[in-house]
């Protein structure tokens, strides 16, 4: 595990000078992610320290969701770990799991049979059309998978169709990783946190990883991809510090703070015991991030509101 310390020069080279490093959106072959062995490797996600943003994400929407959630939608769900965490913590009624990659939704929907998830369900399906009704869902997720989309133009595209299918008291949840300021800067992170997909024997989630990093969005990016007509408030938060994930939220025009309860939805630590303090850190990160509010409904500010 690598130590804090190896840390502080990333964390120097973060915070200090502007955006240098250009995007490199995914190579051809990753857009969809349906190689045999890129999606068996994917498929182990759940014993890497992958496993602490998700449950960080699980614990941010238990946060700002309060109120129980019926039907949920989590669109470019990969091979289905989070989708179906977020299924059993949040007590959702129903989940459906959609990804254009025919290889991850026949694993997802191995991975629910195993785990008798029977409230959930994967089907194909593309971010940029859902093939769903308007106001179908009360939580609309995409976890992992912006940087997927190809441009701007096809990252608006799914968040218009994730807001169009959300109920307006719904919410919609996308965590991403952060393209960090240099190439420099990326190289020492991908050799730090990607070193144990390597000794895990996983190369090519350690090749995802790296392209993942330089197709990654900026926060200004990400929300410069918020549709214009919307009824919604949508909110950026990005860790402090070294922005290890960055997250959006759409939520109802009428709830007036981000986080509506405290805590988490669990007992025990979601985490293996080997990465609890990492968790910890983590949480402690969430509590303590940068939040940007768009507001874009007809009576809001248009303006951003930093905080
Ligand atoms: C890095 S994986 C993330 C999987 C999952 N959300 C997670 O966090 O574990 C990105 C996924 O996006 C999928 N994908 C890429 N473009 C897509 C699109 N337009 N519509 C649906 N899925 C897409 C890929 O096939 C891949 O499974």
């Amino acid at each position: 595990m690598p130590s804090v310390l190896q840390f502080v020069p990333i964390v120097l080279g973060q915070n200090f000078g502007p955006q240098v490093l250009a995007r490199t959106p995914e190579p051809d072959h990753q857009v969809v992610t349906d190689a045999e062995e890129s999606v068996a490797n994917y498929d182990q996600v759940m014993e890497t320290k992958l496993a602490i943003s998700y449950a960080i994400a699980t614990e941010a929407i238990y946060r700002t969701r309060k109120s129980p959630t019926s039907r949920a939608l989590d669109v470019a769900c990969g091979p289905g770990h989070l989708t179906l965490n977020m299924a059993r913590d949040l007590e959702i009624g129903e989940m459906i799991g959609i990804d254009l990659s025919q290889t991850m939704v026949y694993t997802a929907s191995k991975n629910a049979r195993e785990q008798r998830a029977d409230a959930v369900q994967f089907q194909e399906g593309d971010a940029t059309k859902l093939d769903f009704d308007d106001q179908a869902f009360d939580l609309c997720t995409m976890m992992d998978a912006a940087h997927h989309l190809p441009t701007p133009e096809t990252l608006t595209k799914a968040l218009t169709e994730m807001d169009r299918v959300t109920k307006p008291d719904g919410h919609i949840v996308l965590m991403d990783l952060v393209r960090l300021r240099t190439d420099d800067v990326t190289r020492k992170y991908v050799q730090l946190v990607g070193q144990e997909y390597e000794d895990l024997g996983l190369a090519d989630f350690f090749n995802q990883f790296r392209d993942s990093m330089y197709a990654a969005w900026t926060p200004t990016e990400l929300m410069s991809a918020i549709p214009l007509k919307t009824q919604r408030k949508w909110i950026s938060l990005v860790p402090r510090g070294l922005p290890y994930a960055q997250f959006l939220f759409g939520i109802p025009a009428g709830q007036s703070s981000l986080f509506e309860r405290k805590g988490a939805p669990w007992q025990s630590s979601p985490v293996r015991d080997s990465d609890t303090k990492e968790y910890q850190l983590a949480r402690l990160g969430l509590g303590f991030c940068r939040q940007t509010e768009i507001d874009r409904t007809p009576t809001g500010p248009s303006l951003s509101t930093h905080r």
